[in-house]
């Protein structure tokens, strides 16, 4: 049985009735395992890890693609300037019928749609531009021609001086980013189910 605590902590963050991220996230991988890609989602070393470059005083408009149960949204939105906006975008319905229903900051716009219409999606919300997009798609396993549309039109929609951020756990991924992008940093994060590339390109 919870503490009192504990339980008031957890109705705080999941109203009753809301599976806990872990268990939201494996029932979907169950479901769409190659939509999914991964079982687990991302650890916290690799999330600071990834957002360890970003310049938040200079951040407006933060999107991330493939949010899942909202992993990264959580720790976006606690460095995100109270004027600044994280749009996410899912394919998966329930993942973002989940986030709209736990995640209530007005500074969060959770999308159904897909990466590759990135440009639409930042107009329809009165941007010109992205400073940063975060991806954690499975890009390998995408449908043919979905990964270099997606890669391309994130060039399009990012500031210059803003940043593709992608962290995938094969190194083919930078495959999609060479076309578009010169500058591509790159690190890895170990300790991560499976470990994961990690890369920061850059729009000069
Ligand atoms: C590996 S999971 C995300 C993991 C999560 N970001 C994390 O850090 O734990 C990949 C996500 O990409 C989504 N996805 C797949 N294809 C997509 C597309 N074309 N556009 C947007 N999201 C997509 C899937 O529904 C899934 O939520």
């Amino acid at each position: 049985m919870p503490s009192p605590t504990t339980a008031a902590r957890r109705a705080r963050t999941r109203p009753a009735g809301v599976p806990s991220p872990w268990q939201m996230f494996f029932t979907e991988f169950l479901k769409h395992p190659v939509m999914v890609g991964s079982i687990v989602p991302s650890s916290d070393k690799l999330i600071r890890k990834m957002l360890g470059r970003v310049d938040w005083d200079n951040t407006k408009v933060f999107v991330e693609y493939g949010p899942g149960v909202g992993t990264f949204c959580r720790p976006i939105l606690d460095r995100m300037a109270p004027d600044a906006t994280l749009i996410v975008i899912d394919t998966n319905p329930d993942f973002i019928r989940y986030l709209r229903h736990t995640i209530t900051d007005p500074r969060f716009s959770a999308v159904l749609g897909s990466a590759a219409d990135v440009e639409k999606i930042v107009a329809d919300h009165g941007f010109e531009s992205a400073d940063y997009v975060l991806s954690g798609l499975p890009f390998s396993t995408l449908p043919p021609g979905v990964g270099p549309a997606i890669a391309a039109g994130t060039h399009s929609v990012l500031r210059s001086g803003g940043a593709f951020l992608v962290y995938q756990f094969s190194p083919k991924v930078k495959d999609f980013l060479t076309p578009h992008f010169e500058s591509i940093d790159h690190d890895m994060e170990w300790w991560n189910v499976p470990p994961a590339q990690l890369y920061w390109a850059w729009k000069d």
